[in-house]
């Protein structure tokens, strides 16, 4: 185990003032029908397994916990992240069989990647659109599954304002997991994909989880997540939203109780979690379901990454990429902090969740960072 564990910290903390967990309202967002058919749905495509449950079975004993779970979408299809259940999902239902569509979407890599795929899945056409800031390995990643890949000039928000430009001239039929006011269906059907994750660990454990760890980007999977908590959970843990500190969008929202837009002055390296501004469903969800916000500084992703592959957490070898590691890095830090640990009552009797969101689907960013861990460790 890596010494200097120990001082790793969080970079801010922050108590929601508004917690009130009511799974009533939760499904009011995603109801109990939506989620119930993206299950039947997915469970039932071909290839379809669960994603192993692993235990984190070392660290644990470092941090004298109960168990630390880390359920590991590295092995989610051939995809190789949670992502494969929302966009390809939501690809299935909007084009409700027909064959001559296109479907569009913009992406920071692995929603439309899942897009792409779906598309590829039922036979239909796909543009994608990319910003400049999308490495070469994820759009060879989009292109394997058949579809168009369209380079913009700018950030996310560029590729986003093109893909709708374009899809509204053509007539293609959009596919995005961030909501509006005026666009809730196909987001609302992509966070139904992402609770199947929950439906699986209710089935892989009977242990009563008592903290889960999700971090966010615009916050489809934290909400996703709480939906299936919702859903299927006989005790609601305590629910903790992780995010870079550069993008902390959740947590600013929940400080200021309203919907609020940050200014990302440096894109952190777990890139599908640099975004500057919450999804509409996401935030009705996670404004009353959160009980703690966390950030966190890019310094110990490639740390995280190398040891998940060296079994330094567990006797398991884990392929995690960057969006892997921030339940780990969160919970180390807040271990390291007695004030904190006690806050969240993390003790021996606690059971934790954690999410590798993602395997090596960046494959050069992947190597990069073990190369670093390993450089790191070596000083
Ligand atoms: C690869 C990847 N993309 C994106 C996200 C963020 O998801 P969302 O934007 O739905 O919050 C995550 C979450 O950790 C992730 O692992």
């Amino acid at each position: 185990m890596n010494s200097k564990m120990n001082r790793w910290r969080s970079s801010s903390f922050l108590i929601n003032k508004r917690f009130n967990f009511s799974r009533k309202e939760v499904l009011k967002y995603l109801s109990k029908k939506t989620i119930d058919s993206a299950y039947n749905k997915i469970s039932s495509w071909k290839n379809y397994k669960p994603t192993p449950l692993l235990n984190l079975n070392k660290l644990n004993k470092k941090l004298k916990l109960g168990n630390i779970f880390y359920k590991d979408e590295s092995k989610r299809f051939h995809l190789k992240s949670f992502k494969a259940l929302g966009g390809a999902y939501a690809v299935e239902k909007v084009s409700k069989g027909k064959k001559n569509i296109t479907i569009s979407s913009a992406t920071a890599g692995n929603h439309g990647r899942s897009v792409a795929w779906g598309a590829q899945r039922l036979g239909l056409k796909c543009k994608i659109f990319i910003s400049q800031y999308v490495s070469k390995a994820r759009e060879i990643e989009i292109k394997k599954f058949g579809a168009d890949v369209i380079r913009v000039k700018g950030d996310y928000e560029s590729s986003l304002k093109e893909c709708k430009k374009l899809t509204k001239k053509n007539g293609w039929q959009i596919v995005q997991d961030v909501s509006d006011k005026n666009y809730k269906l196909v987001p609302r059907l992509t966070m139904a994909g992402y609770s199947i994750m929950i439906k699986e660990i209710s089935n892989q454990t009977n242990k009563y989880i008592t903290h889960v760890f999700l971090q966010a980007g615009v916050g489809g999977m934290a909400a996703g997540s709480v939906a299936g908590i919702a859903r299927y959970f006989k005790r609601i843990p305590k629910i903790i939203v992780v995010e870079p500190t550069n993008a902390a969008c959740v947590l600013k929202s929940i400080e200021k109780g309203k919907m609020t837009k940050i200014k990302i002055k440096k894109e952190s390296i777990m890139g599908g979690m640099s975004c500057n501004e919450m999804s509409l469903i996401p935030w009705h969800i996670l404004k009353k379901a959160t009980n703690f916000c966390v950030s966190i500084d890019d310094n110990q992703v490639a740390n995280t990454v190398g040891m998940l592959a060296s079994k330094s957490f567990s006797t398991n070898k884990i392929i995690g990429g960057e969006c892997s590691t921030p339940g780990i890095i969160s919970l180390i830090s807040l271990c390291n902090n007695k004030k904190l640990k006690n806050i969240l009552n993390l003790d021996e009797k606690s059971n934790i969740l954690i999410f590798g969101c993602e395997g090596d689907a960046d494959k050069d960013l992947y190597k990069k960072l073990l190369l670093k861990s390993k450089k790191l460790n070596d000083n």
